[in-house]
């Protein structure tokens, strides 16, 4: 709060607990040449006359009672501008040390799994349970409750990993994130039929139906442009998140328009790290239970 602001505050508080003390004070007092309370000279009907009793002692204390309790209160908590009060209190403390004690309660509850391996985990009832439970409060907004993902962000529950799917792979992936670069390579063709030659060429590569000539003619420009990351076969790289091209799975879609779309403009998809968020147990119970469901899959 600026200087200036904490005084406008400080100001309209001091007036008005002034300003009830001054206002109770007056309206109490008895003035010389004010009628006794049976004389206010207020009749009607004749007979009927206004009889002016003041509040009760009891009540009048009571409202002083209120702004002593009032002032002291705003001298003890923060609540004057920007002073801070005499007993140090701020919300943002009290926010601390519940947090602090909740997350204490929370590492104890899963201090048992920091050590243990994805099998172990994946074979304990109440760790699969917990996994569930934080990736459905950490992941699933991106990756979809069921873990199915969307355009963009990876299916868990499949075998395909472009990051790789050994339990350390995907400890890696949960833990410090992924940032996938491929690069926009619009301009690194001379034309838009080289383009569209070498969408075809990668298109084919999955057994997609195309024009067999204008694959055969992307083929050298792949093997130029492409190669390097996604491999001299399109199988990929899991070292830098390059997917493997000839496989029935695309992130991004395996339609010309999305193929196209990935080469002119490129992709740099990222997977946020979670490590520091939810500390080293957490972690490692959330990515053994992804790992556990892909695993299932693999099953026949
Ligand atoms: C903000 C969105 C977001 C959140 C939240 C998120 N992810 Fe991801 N995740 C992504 C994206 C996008 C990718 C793909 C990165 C890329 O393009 O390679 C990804 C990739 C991954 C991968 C690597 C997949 C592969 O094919 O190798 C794993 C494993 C993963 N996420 C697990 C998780 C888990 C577990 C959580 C929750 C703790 C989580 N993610 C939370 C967006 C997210
Ligand atoms: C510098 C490395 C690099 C080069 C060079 C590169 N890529 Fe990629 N490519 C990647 C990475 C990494 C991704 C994953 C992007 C993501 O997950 O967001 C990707 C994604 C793609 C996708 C999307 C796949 C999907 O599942 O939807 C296509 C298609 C693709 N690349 C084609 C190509 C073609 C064709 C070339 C050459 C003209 C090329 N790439 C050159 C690294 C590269």
């Amino acid at each position: 709060m600026s200087s200036s602001w904490s005084w406008y505050v400080i100001v309209l508080v001091v007036l008005n607990l002034v300003g009830s003390v001054w206002l109770l004070w007056f309206t109490g007092k008895r003035r010389a040449g004010d009628p006794a309370p049976e004389q206010t000279s207020h009749y009607w009907d004749g007979d009927v006359t206004e009889y002016n009793k003041p509040m009760p002692r009891w009540w009048i204390v009571l409202f002083y009672l209120t702004i002593v309790f009032g002032t002291a209160y705003l001298l003890y908590y923060p609540g004057l501008g920007a002073w801070r009060g005499a007993s140090g209190w701020s919300s943002q403390r009290e926010h601390d040390a519940q947090r602090a004690e909740n997350e204490a309660r929370i590492a104890a509850a899963f201090a048992p799994y920091a050590e243990k391996s994805f099998e172990e985990l994946a074979r304990d009832p109440v760790a699969r349970k917990l996994g569930q439970s934080l990736f459905a409060s950490h992941c699933a907004a991106c990756h979809g409750a069921d873990a199915r993902g969307a355009r963009g962000f990876p299916d868990l529950t499949d075998t395909v990993w472009h990051w790789g799917g050994t339990p350390d792979d995907v400890l890696a992936s949960v833990r410090d994130g992924r940032q996938a670069m491929m690069p926009p390579l619009a301009s690194a063709f001379a034309s838009d039929a080289e383009i569209d030659e070498t969408v075809a060429y990668v298109r084919s590569l999955s057994g997609q139906q195309v024009d067999g000539q204008l694959a055969e003619k992307g083929a050298a420009r792949f093997s130029a442009l492409c190669s390097a990351c996604h491999g001299a076969e399109g199988k990929g790289n899991p070292l830098l998140g390059a997917p493997d091209l000839s496989d029935s799975y695309w992130l991004y879609g395996g339609d010309v328009a999305s193929v196209r779309t990935s080469v002119t403009t490129g992709r740099s998809g990222q997977m946020p790290a979670h490590g520091d968020l939810l500390g080293p147990a957490r972690t490692r119970v959330v990515a053994a239970w992804v790992h556990a469901r892909s695993s299932a899959a693999k099953q026949p």
